[in-house]
């Protein structure tokens, strides 16, 4: 598993990890414990999941020492103004002292306070209760207002990024910013992108799944992905992607794919609590 560092005290990530967006408490414990056993090392979760509780028996009954195991979950829209009470919160539902990344999950804007919850979230930083801060679905209007107004520059910003949405001016943004990309939805949620002829050509070229095809693609712009799947033979298929390389052609054809579209909502206005 390859890592990558944060820009804050020598914190690695491992690049690649496991996505439990949808996965209902009861299963993810089970779902988090098929990772694990597969040769993940880092979960990202969410308050707004609903599944901290089954994420973090994972974590602790899997015979793995703590620290090794990359664990992100996130500050709900809701509670940009109690973010301290709600990330204690989030530490109970896991049953763990720490969390490795905390992120801000969307930045609302109409609700605009999210430079006082990204206060909160350096105090909880510095006093060593998530061992690296960030956020999510931010924009390059509202990260660079972040980094203007406040201490720390987010270690990573979690976008929606897929073939069909390549993002290349955030990812840009990050990059000049000393700012992580990590990519959601990775796959494009599964649905069409998957079925695209030009996956099946590379899919038939390195006689990998379309999923790996896509994946590969993700670590080779240097992003860290978070693929979700609840079936443990994708789940193992979906990490056995570190034993083959996209050439410069392969990674033409896939740049060529975007469309700009996004699957899921526009930072800019999605404001739900
Ligand atoms: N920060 C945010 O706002 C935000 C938003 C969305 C997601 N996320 C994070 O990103 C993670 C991943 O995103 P996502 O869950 O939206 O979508 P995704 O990982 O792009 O796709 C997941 C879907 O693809 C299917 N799938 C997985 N592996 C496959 C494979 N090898 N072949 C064919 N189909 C496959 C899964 O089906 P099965 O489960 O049935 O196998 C599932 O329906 C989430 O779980 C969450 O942790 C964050």
């Amino acid at each position: 598993m390859n890592s990558l560092l944060l820009n804050t005290d020598g914190v690695q990530i491992p690049q690649l990890g496991f996505g439990v967006w949808q996965i209902p408490s009861g299963e993810a414990e089970q779902a988090v414990r098929t990772a694990l056993e597969a040769g993940y090392r880092h979960i990202d979760t969410a308050a707004a999941y609903g599944n901290e509780e089954g994420v973090g028996r994972a974590v602790r009954g899997c015979g793995l020492p703590r620290e090794k195991v990359f664990v992100t979950t996130k500050l709900w829209n809701a509670d940009h103004g109690r973010a301290e009470e709600a990330f204690d919160e989030s530490l109970a539902r896991l049953g763990l002292d720490y969390v490795d990344l905390f992120l801000i999950h969307w930045p609302v804007p109409k609700q605009d306070k999210y430079v006082q919850a990204w206060g909160a979230l350096e105090k909880i930083y510095r006093d060593g209760r998530a061992r690296a801060i960030g956020t999510s679905n931010f924009t390059v209007k509202t990260l660079t207002r972040l980094i203007d107004e406040t201490d720390i520059t987010p270690s990573i910003n979690q976008i929606e990024l897929h073939p069909y949405l390549q993002q290349r001016e955030m990812r840009a943004f990050h990059e000049a910013n000393g700012i992580l990309t990590e990519a959601w939805s990775p796959l494009g949620q599964g649905k069409g992108l998957l079925n695209d002829p030009a996956l099946a050509v590379l899919s038939e070229k390195h006689g990998r799944t379309p999923a790996q095809i896509v994946l590969r693609w993700h670590l080779q712009l240097g992003s860290v992905v978070i693929p979700k799947s609840a079936t443990p033979s994708r789940i193992a298929e979906n990490i056995k992607v570190f034993d083959f390389i996209l050439d410069t052609e392969d990674i033409a054809a896939i740049g060529a794919l975007n469309r700009s579209r996004r699957i899921g909502p526009d930072p800019d206005t999605f404001d739900m609590t």
